[in-house]
């Protein structure tokens, strides 16, 4: 089978994850509060692509847009919900796929109440296994623009490598950012932490019973 096809049928019903602190699910309409809680705010966009959040009516119709997303595979991030107060407290995922390369990048946001307690780097080495064991990617990247050296911490302490910076490579809110590059390879990843069972398959498609089968790998 494609990869397309494998990874859209992955993110339609993207798995809810568990980890010692976190569970990591699809973005919901109920998270909107949350969401703009923390993405109204300058200090969460300052080193994003995207600026604040401009209302909470925004932050609805960015998660209802989200929805059409996952409905056609194509939207790779998970809701962080943190499992002592049941709040929604930022997102990670991949933030693009290239299947041409078997590689991805990944991306985290975290409302600025939770930073400093190691929620990103649990988030990422989650995701990462998803990116590995589940999905088989060969490479994981994650860039950051400088500045943002908390963020390339988080890349490192999940095993990824500095592979240096792409000099003022874009042009983001009216100035050219330097962007830092952090990669992990398969085999870097199964050194690091083991090769496990492979978890969070998705369960096939009532549409490969009704076909009998033909979407079958
Ligand atoms: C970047 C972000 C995800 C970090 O998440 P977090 O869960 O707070 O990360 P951690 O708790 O692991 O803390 C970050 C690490 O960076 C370190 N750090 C903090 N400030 C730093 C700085 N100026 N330079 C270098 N390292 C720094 C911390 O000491 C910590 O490392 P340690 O555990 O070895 O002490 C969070 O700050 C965030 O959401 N920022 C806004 C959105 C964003 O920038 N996302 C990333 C886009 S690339």
């Amino acid at each position: 089978m494609m990869l397309k096809n494998r990874l859209a049928r992955y993110f339609v019903r993207i798995p809810t994850i568990e980890t010692e602190r976190l569970i990591l699910r699809r973005i919901l309409p109920k998270d909107c509060e949350n969401m703009y809680d923390y993405s109204k705010r300058e200090e969460v966009t300052r080193y994003l692509l995207w600026i604040p959040h401009e209302s909470r009516e925004y932050t609805r119709r960015y998660i209802d847009a989200l929805q059409t997303q996952y409905r056609s595979g194509q939207f790779y991030d998970w809701a962080l919900e943190l499992k002592e107060n049941g709040r929604m407290i930022g997102t990670c995922g991949f933030a693009a796929i290239d299947e041409k390369n078997n590689s991805a990048e990944v991306g985290y946001v975290l409302a600025p109440d939770y930073w400093g307690f190691g929620y990103a780097p649990e988030a990422l080495r989650e995701i990462l296994r998803v990116g590995f064991e589940t999905l088989g990617f060969n490479r994981i990247e994650a860039r950051y623009m400088t500045g943002n050296e908390k963020s390339r911490r988080v890349m490192e302490k999940c095993g990824m490598k500095f592979e240096g910076i792409r000099r003022e490579a874009l042009y983001v809110k009216d100035s050219y950012r330097s962007i830092g590059y952090c990669s992990m390879l398969k085999d870097e990843f199964f050194s690091l932490y083991g090769r496990h069972e492979v978890k969070n398959e998705p369960k096939p498609h009532w549409y490969d019973a009704f076909v009998g089968g033909v979407n079958k790998k």
